[in-house]
């Protein structure tokens, strides 16, 4: 196993604000970042995430706010920034596409392809959909529209240069196919490894004549042209954590064998991540280490169709944030749909996990046994070894609580597909457990009849459990754990009000 980790999410086009789908990203991105300096160290991880700031697009929503395109982007970034930080994510650094390091190592990149003869000069002749920033050719079309989006496409005929793709196309495949971690879920994988099978790759067109397109990076061969933008987005993984020596030989503290590299992304981004990305890195002879991963998860949809910006049925995070709390609303993104999958987005469902696993488990948890602590040991914690404890629930709540680490460690991994429900359950388990001990024990019994020695040991357990619990959920609910581990102290507890007061559906609704 490496032992540093360095995970990324997409670079979002800052062309309007963050929905729900942005967040999911990095807020699975940060609790993986946050289980991994558990596990490495704070400084063997790396968490990048960024925005992507050139193309069409973008020029598009500029002109329509009547900025100029810089100016359009430092104001709408500013908003991703301030989301991240409301959310408590983790990320050790920020790439923006319109910064001098990135536009550098986008030149020197294609510098290296284009002396090595990788990219030449073309006529173009094809159809362009805006929104998804892609080539069309015309037999891709479906009935004349974009085939992924289904939305207008312009004809396009100029000069351009290519990257060979084709060339590297066998490579790939046995790339792939050697590396069976490298594309996870794994419906994924079969998606790419079907697609390289059945179809031939057309070299990837990476310029726009700039009197089309000034906003872009000048092709350092060809002033004239501008980089199409895919092919810069995708440079940033390498521009925020690495450079180019004269020789052209590329070096990073976050790159090679020592170190285990994820690429999160959603399912809508796959073929350049899984197609391009490793195409381009293995034309600049960067080494793809032996654990890399590219993992895309599902959608979250609203009533069934996806939610982007283009089709303006987005759900703002604040206004989730706002009604629900940070945590609730991290929580619901990992636990409610299997990561991978497409999920169905509503308010409803994640009034339910707040009132089920998280007032009502969780919450209940937390809160009773401090205000038993504070009844019958004027909130001390009683000092009493658990460790001979041998009878039912007990000992099986003890046991749950020794396996826990073990059961979870090996779920947030690329072999299981980081798997945050399974994670969530199995804590939720030993949270369950505790919750069945207090109702089977009924401690006011224990008290009314004098049984000081097991009153103690039944709270001291429970205290034991809502620790290990504070401490498994940390990087999926940092704030949350913060405060069970402020309201338990170390011997003198500090009880504060319910964590997760229960909502009212109809109330909420109104
Ligand atoms: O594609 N459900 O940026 P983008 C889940 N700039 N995740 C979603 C989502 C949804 N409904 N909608 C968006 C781009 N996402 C490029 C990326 S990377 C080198 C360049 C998330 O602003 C998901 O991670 O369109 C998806 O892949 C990403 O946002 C797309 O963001
Ligand atoms: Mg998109």
């Amino acid at each position: 196993m490496a032992n540093k980790f360095y995970i990324t999410t997409p670079i979002y086009y800052v062309n309007a604000s963050p929905h729900i789908g942005h967040s999911y990203t990095c807020i699975a991105a940060d609790s993986l970042a946050r289980h991994y300096r558990q596990k490495l160290g704070e400084n063997d991880v790396w968490f990048l995430t960024g925005s992507d700031e050139h193309g069409q697009k973008i020029q598009k929503a500029a002109d329509e706010a009547k900025l100029s395109p810089q100016e359009f982007v430092d104001k709408v970034v500013m908003q991703f920034k301030g989301l991240w930080g409301k959310l408590d994510i983790s990320n050790n650094d920020f790439i923006r596409t319109t910064e001098a390091r990135h536009i550098k190592t986008v030149q020197k990149v294609l510098e290296i392809l284009h002396e090595k003869g990788d990219i030449y000069q073309d006529k173009y002749e094809g159809w362009y959909c805006t929104p998804c920033e892609t080539f069309w050719m015309e037999l891709q079309l479906k009935d004349g529209k974009c085939p992924d989006c289904g939305r207008s496409v312009e004809k396009i005929s100029e000069t351009n240069y290519f990257f060979k793709l084709k060339k590297y196309q066998e490579w790939l495949v046995k790339y792939i196919k050697d590396n069976p971690n490298f594309i996870r879920p794994e419906t994924r994988r079969n998606e790419v490894l079907s697609f390289l099978a059945l179809n031939e790759l057309a070299d990837l067109c990476i310029s726009r004549p700039s009197e089309r397109l000034g906003w872009g990076i000048p092709l350092p061969f060809s002033p004239e042209h501008v980089t199409y933008v895919w092919f810069d987005a995708l440079v940033n993984y390498i521009s925020a954590v690495g450079s180019f020596d004269a020789k052209g030989k590329y070096s990073s503290p976050w790159w090679g064998p020592d170190v285990n590299i994820l690429h999160l992304i959603g399912k809508d981004i796959l073929r350049q991540h899984a197609i391009y990305w490793p195409i381009i890195l293995h034309a600049l002879d960067i080494e793809l280490p032996k654990e890399m991963t590219i993992f895309a998860h599902g959608w979250w949809l609203i009533a069934d169709a996806k939610m982007s910006k283009s089709k303006g049925n987005v759900v703002s995070p604040l206004a989730m944030v706002d009604k629900f709390g940070i945590d609730t609303y991290r929580y619901f993104l990992l636990r409610d749909v299997p990561f991978g999958m497409d999920g169905n987005f509503s308010e409803d469902a994640i009034i339910k996990r707040f009132n089920g696993d998280l007032a009502n488990d969780l919450g209940n948890l937390v809160y009773r046994t401090l205000t038993m602590i504070e009844k019958y040991y004027q909130g001390n914690i009683p000092d009493i070894n658990i460790n001979n404890i041998h009878a039912g629930r007990a000992k099986d709540i003890i046991e749950k609580m020794k396996l826990l680490p073990n059961k979870n460690g090996p779920l947030l991994c690329a072999g299981f597909d980081f798997n945050f429900g399974a994670v969530l359950e199995n804590i939720w388990g030993l949270i369950n457990s505790a919750n069945k001990y207090v109702e089977e024990t009924k401690p006011w019994n224990l008290a009314k009849e004098n049984k000081t020695e097991e009153l103690k040991q039944f709270i001291r357990l429970l205290v034991e459990v809502i620790r290990e619990v504070a401490g498994a959920i940390t990087p999926f609910m940092p704030r949350t754990a913060e405060s069970i581990k402020e309201q338990l102290g170390s011997d003198k507890i500090k009880k504060g009000a319910p964590l997760f007061p229960r909502i009212d559906a109809k109330k909420s609704n109104a």
